[in-house]
Parts: C-alpha cells; sequence; structure tokens
C-alpha cells in the first residue's frame, strides 16, 4: 500500500528518526501514546520461549535481528528489566536535558547496563538512520548494527554474513516503510539453515499478501494472530484518522471498536519455515489473549 493515501497522510516523523540521541524521538512519540514495542513485548517473548522449547538453539541465547530499530527501543525492553514509560521518564526528565549526546550517551550506557536482564536476547538492528543505529550501538543495546536501506540496495556482504547467524526476525513501526524488497532479504534460507522466524506487527491499513506472498518463495509459511489487534499510538489529526478510517474499510476491515475511536491499530503476522510451522500460530500465542 505504500504511495497510497493513508502513506501519504500518514503524520511524518522522518525529522527525529536520525537525531544524534533518542530524546526527540521518544518524548514526540510518547505524546501520541506511542504503545506498540511495550504491547509487542510479550507476544516475542513467548515466541522466543517457543524456539527456546523446540530446541531450535541449544543453550545459547537467542539471536534477534529489529527491523527498523531506530534507537533500540524493541533492544531495551526485552534485555533489561524496563518499560516504554521507564523510557519516557527518563528521556523527558528535565536532568538530562541540557546534557550533550556523548554526556547522555555514557549516563545510558550504565543506565541499561544495570538493568540487563540475565540469559538477555542478543539483538542486532537494522535502520536506515544511521545515527539511531550508531546510538543503540554506543550504549550497548545492540551487539551490532547495520544503517543500511534494503528498499533501495542489496544488503552489504558484512550483513549478509551477519544475517546467516540470525534466528528471528522482529519488526515493531516498520512495515510500510518497509516492504518484500527488505523483508525477502532478511528471512531466507542461508546456508545450511532455514530462513529465520519473522515476526511483525503491521497497522492494519496495509495489507501483509505481497510481503508473505514473497516469503512463501522461500519456503516460509505466514499467519495472522486472530482474534486481537494492537494498539500504536493516537492519530496525530483529523487528517490522519480519516485517512487510516478509508484505508481500513477499503480493505475489508471494520474500524468500528478500532481506529474508530482515536487510534492507529496493528496485526500480528508471523512467517516461519514450513518445517516448523505444525504448531499454529494461534495456539503458540493463546497465552497472550485478553
Ligand atoms: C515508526 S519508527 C519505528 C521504530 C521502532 N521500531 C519503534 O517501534 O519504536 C520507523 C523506523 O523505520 C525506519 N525506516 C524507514 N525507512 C526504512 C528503510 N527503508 N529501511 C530501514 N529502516 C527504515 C526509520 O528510520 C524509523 O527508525
Amino acid at each position: 500500500m505504500t504511495g497510497s493515501d493513508a502513506e501519504l497522510v500518514k503524520a511524518d516523523f522522518s525529522h527525529l528518526y536520525n537525531r544524534p540521541d533518542p530524546r526527540d524521538y521518544v518524548r514526540t512519540l510518547s505524546r501520541l501514546d506511542y504503545e506498540i514495542p511495550d504491547r509487542a513485548r510479550p507476544v516475542f517473548e513467548t515466541i522466543f520461549a517457543a524456539m527456546r522449547s523446540a530446541g531450535a538453539v541449544g543453550d545459547e541465547p537467542l539471536r534477534v535481528l529489529d527491523l527498523c530499530c531506530s534507537y533500540g527501543v524493541n533492544a531495551a525492553l526485552l534485555c533489561c528489566d524496563l518499560d516504554l514509560e521507564d523510557l519516557v521518564d527518563r528521556y523527558s526528565s528535565p536532568e538530562l536535558q541540557d546534557l550533550a549526546t556523548d554526556e547522555l550517551c555514557t549516563a545510558d550506557k550504565e543506565y541499561y547496563a544495570t538493568r540487563l536482564v540475565p540469559d538477555a536476547v542478543r539483538v542486532r538492528g537494522l535502520d536506515a538512520a544511521a545515527n539511531a543505529v550508531a546510538y543503540a550501538c554506543r550504549v550497548g543495546l545492540l551487539v551490532n548494527g547495520w544503517a543500511e536501506n534494503l528498499e533501495t540496495d542489496p544488503a552489504s556482504t558484512e550483513l549478509a554474513s551477519d544475517l546467516d547467524q540470525v534466528d528471528v526476525v522482529i519488526c515493531t513501526g516498520g512495515i510500510g516503510y518497509i516492504t518484500e524488497r527488505t523483508l525477502t532479504q532478511v528471512a531466507r534460507t542461508r546456508p545450511g539453515r532455514p530462513a529465520p522466524w519473522l515476526a511483525a506487527f503491521v497497522l492494519r491499513q496495509y495489507s501483509y499478501e505481497p510481503i508473505s506472498a514473497a516469503l512463501s518463495h522461500h519456503g516460509m509459511v505466514t499467519e495472522q494472530l486472530h482474534g486481537i489487534s494492537f494498539p500504536q499510538r493516537r492519530f496525530a489529526s483529523d487528517s490522519e484518522r480519516e485517512a487510516a478510517l478509508r484505508a481500513v474499510t477499503k480493505r475489508g476491515l471494520d474500524p468500528s471498536g478500532y481506529e474508530e475511536a482515536g487510534r492507529y491499530y496493528a496485526d500480528f503476522y508471523l512467517s516461519r519455515p514450513g518445517n516448523d510451522s505444525r504448531i499454529p500460530v494461534d495456539s503458540l500465542l493463546a497465552t497472550v489473549m485478553p
């Protein structure tokens, strides 16, 4: 749906995506109650637990790639004893406002290190915004970071080789910016290994069909989690709301109880290699259902 009515009317936050540090990004999006990373965390953690109990990764920490990782918000929530409200409080606190980026970086490195949970997953990140990726690496949230745009370019040799190591790919708030052009480069079979699992939250206004169709050519089976959609954030304007209502209605979805009430909602999709798909996603994630 890239280039659609809904895409064109969606508020443009791209000026916040590549700042030297996360303060403006976190503060601005928190004013719109941005919440998808918090909502996504229990889903991702349940998937990680299922992969571990299936013996997919042995005793090693799970290797996660966060697509459109930005400043490492998902990594912070998955690896540290923190929720989004903690990050909003931190990056809005008056004591941190006057710090230079280098000073904030030093403080953040300690902040995250002291909150690391035992046996945390190891997160790599990919985002087109080089400053955001660099910050997340400097403060220790990402073990590896890649500032590449796979919509326009093939993955570098170094990134391609790192992708060979990944067990699972996650994405919040990224689909729409990235399409099957990016996803087929990261969720693909590797030498001697099947493709990684891909767990993505996708605004209801976007069809996931082009992505799931492209992934099926790589032996991946995609399922949508039924019975639940996840709030992403409040609309920034009436025109955003109207465009989203039109777009979801055009897709045959009913906006009442969802977008009509003033927020974007995302659906969850899981793509797995055919041999890993015996347990349906609705059963796998039964415990996260309300
Ligand atoms: C709404 S933010 C979501 C960030 C983060 N996942 C979260 O939920 O907080 C969208 C992100 O997509 C990134 N992005 C946009 N186009 C991209 C592309 N072609 N390739 C990789 N990242 C892209 C932006 O730089 C930005 O960090």
